[in-house]
């Protein structure tokens, strides 16, 4: 088992890309911390997992309380040590040119995306470096590396996570601690549900989106959870401040 004896926490671990990193870690035995804004969920999560075997437990976390964060980490790292964080919560805004999106879009964007990381990375960081070791994985997006249109806030928050690891990685490594960026492509989640909806036709948008894709379909949390699994487990023990694309070939062509 790849995660034998370590902890892992995971922000915004109720759904989509966070939920199947949890079950991933719990099925390559990490004791999973799974936390969330939505109790009900998280909490369904981490007793399922539970069920299934597994060391879990849920939090109430929002990534955009800093003070909350570090409580619930020094929590983590005291009772079991901290050994991963993935910091995943992320949220979206109505698709909008930059001079149509309002400031309350953009702060909430930046607020969850952009805040959200840094705090994790805040709170998570003195314990890493105290115990000599520690894996982060920030969850950008395509737009970490490329400007989507009418996404430019989402684009603005994304880049900045890609960024923020590469300096964390830099600042960090010399304490044995590794950061690097998920960065997914359109992925079937409910965060991709939301975007869908706001638009004329759903389905069609949906079909003509997969369509862009080399691989002609859109990704699966699992996929995204594989690659996240990755970069937190030693098998990329020299891997660093690096952006993973996981898009199925979209921003090659
Ligand atoms: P999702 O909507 O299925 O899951 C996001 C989770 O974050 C939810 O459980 C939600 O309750 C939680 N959350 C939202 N705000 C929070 C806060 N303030 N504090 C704590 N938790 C909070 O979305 P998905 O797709 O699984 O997104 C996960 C990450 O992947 C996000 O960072 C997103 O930007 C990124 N991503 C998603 C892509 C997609 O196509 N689904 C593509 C590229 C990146």
């Amino acid at each position: 088992m790849r995660l034998e004896n370590k902890t892992a926490l995971i922000t915004g671990a109720a759904s989509g890309i966070g939920q199947a990193t949890a079950e991933r870690f719990a099925e390559e035995g990490a004791r999973v911390i799974v936390t969330d804004i939505d109790s009900d969920d998280g909490q369904e999560l981490a007793e399922a997992l539970t069920a299934d075997g597994a060391e879990a437990e849920f939090s109430d976390l929002d990534v955009t309380d800093s003070e909350a964060f570090h409580t619930v980490v020094d929590a983590v790292a005291e009772t079991h040590g901290l050994d991963i964080i993935v910091n995943n919560a992320g949220v979206g805004h109505p698709s909008a040119r930059l001079e149509d999106t309002d400031d309350s879009a953009r702060d909430f964007v930046i607020d969850v995306n952009i805040k959200g990381v840094w705090n994790g990375c805040h709170a998570a960081l003195p314990h890493m470096k105290e115990q000599g070791r520690g894996a982060i994985v920030n969850v950008g997006s395509l737009a970490s590396i490329l400007g989507l249109p009418k996404q430019a806030a989402y684009s603005l928050s994304k880049g900045a996570v890609l960024n923020l690891t590469r300096a964390i990685a830099a600042e960090a490594g010399p304490y044995g601690v590794r950061a690097n960026t998920v960065c997914p492509g359109f992925t079937d989640t409910s965060l991709l549900e939301q975007y869908l909806a706001a638009q004329d036709d759903p389905e069609a948008v949906r079909e003509a989106m997969a369509e862009e894709y080399p691989l002609k379909r859109l990704g699966e949390p699992e996929e995204i959870a594989d690659a996240i699994l990755f970069l937190a487990s030693d098998e990329s023990s020299f891997v660093s401040g690096h952006g993973l694309v996981v898009d199925g070939g979209f921003s090659t062509c």
